[in-house]
């Protein structure tokens, strides 16, 4: 298939663009790389040794979404464009609504008029709010997300859900993620956060590296196995893989399908840091802080719903995700 990537400079998008190389398919990229570097494009092209077709515009700019439109024939769409830090989105709201809400609205207007109804989403584990059950199944009530950047996730899915209800000629999967981190095994690709982390493995890398003097572990009094939050952390690379994986609920005509991509497994914080130091043989420097606002105790998933009709599941452990992360952040201190 020949398939559009919003936002496919960032983290999550570059490791999708290999994935599905190797699956086989064709990819354009369209992104406005306000949070992200060509560099990593390059150095897609280097692993899959051919350029990447890449368009530098904004989603919300109409007349370019056509002309992609125009130029290419795609069959679908893998939408990840957005802004992401949910501490920004407090303090910004109006950019995060007005960004992340318009650029979908311009996207699905123009692959409606283009005939392209196949649509890939990257919904977050934050629409579950504090989950009324764990492991968390995808029947799983929605929850209140406390911030901006989480109610955009959530109101966009009732957005694509109501676009897919009043015609069904759309395909339409709801991906949740749970906690990405890792990085690719070559060393040479990552995340690349723009100054001061919000996420905890970047803050770890950094800290390991020496450009943070100590990690901040928010909270030792939650009610888990050693007080800290509890999060299901996923290999960037398994991620990417469930886009390929999710291509085939497309491919059956699904529908409006969601799914969980997580590992199922809950770390906590203080295991992250454990297996980073073990794994990697470098010391963490931590101090234990107040709880961070808005944050839960747990938060996993039961990813069998993807296995069961995707295929799909996740293949790296922890320690994989530790090792690759800190290779990248040790082959490249200052990002791309
Ligand atoms: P990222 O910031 O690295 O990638 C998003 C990309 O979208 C960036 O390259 C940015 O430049 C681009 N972008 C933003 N607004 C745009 C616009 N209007 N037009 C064109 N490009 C635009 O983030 P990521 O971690 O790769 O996340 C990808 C998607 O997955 C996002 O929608 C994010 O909300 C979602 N998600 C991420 C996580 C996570 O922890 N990383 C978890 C759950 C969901
Ligand atoms: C993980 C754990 C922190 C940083 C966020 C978004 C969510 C999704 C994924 C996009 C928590 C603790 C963190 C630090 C710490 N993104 N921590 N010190 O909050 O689970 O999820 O990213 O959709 O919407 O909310 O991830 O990496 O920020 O935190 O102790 O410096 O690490 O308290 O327990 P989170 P995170």
């Amino acid at each position: 298939m020949n398939i559009l990537l919003t936002g496919g400079a960032g983290f999550i998008g570059s490791h999708t663009i290999i994935e599905l190389d190797k699956a086989g398919h064709d990819v354009v990229v369209v992104d406005n790389l306000c949070n992200s570097n060509p560099e990593a494009l390059r150095r897609v092209a280097k692993i899959i040794g051919k350029e990447v077709p890449f368009v530098e515009a904004d989603v919300r700019d109409r007349a370019a979404m056509e002309q992609i439109f125009t130029d290419n024939k795609i069959d679908a769409v893998i939408h990840f464009a957005g802004l992401k830090a949910v501490g920004e989105s407090v303090s910004k709201p109006l950019e995060y609504y007005e960004n992340n809400m318009n650029a979908t609205f311009v996207l699905l207007d123009v692959m409606r008029k283009h005939g392209c109804k196949n649509l890939i989403f990257s919904s977050s584990a934050t629409v579950y709010g504090d989950p009324a059950v764990i492991p968390i199944t995808e029947d799983c009530p929605k929850g209140h997300c406390t911030n901006p950047y989480g109610q955009t996730k959530s109101m966009l899915e009732e957005v694509l859900i109501d676009v897919q209800k009043a015609d069904n000629e759309w395909n339409i999967v709801l991906l949740r993620y749970f906690n990405p981190i890792g990085a690719h095994p070559s060393g040479t690709m990552g995340e690349n956060p723009n100054g001061i982390p919000n996420n905890l493995m970047p803050y770890i890398t950094q800290t390991a590296v020496g450009i943070r003097e100590e990690l901040g572990v928010f909270g030792n009094d939650y009610d888990t196995h050693d007080g800290t939050g509890v999060r299901d952390y996923i290999h960037v690379c398994d991620l990417a893989a469930g886009h390929v994986a999710a291509l085939k609920a497309i491919d059956r005509k699904c529908g409006l399908a969601i799914y969980n991509l997580g590992t199922g497994h809950g770390y906590s914080v203080l295991d992250v840091v454990n297996a980073f130091m073990k794994v990697n043989g470098v010391n963490v420097p931590y101090v234990i802080k107040p709880r961070r606002p808005g944050d839960i105790a747990t938060c996993y998933c039961d990813p069998a719903k993807a296995k069961a009709e995707l295929g799909w599941e996740a293949q790296y452990g922890i320690e994989e995700m530790c090792r690759d992360s800190w290779n990248w952040q040790k082959n490249n201190p200052k990002g791309y």
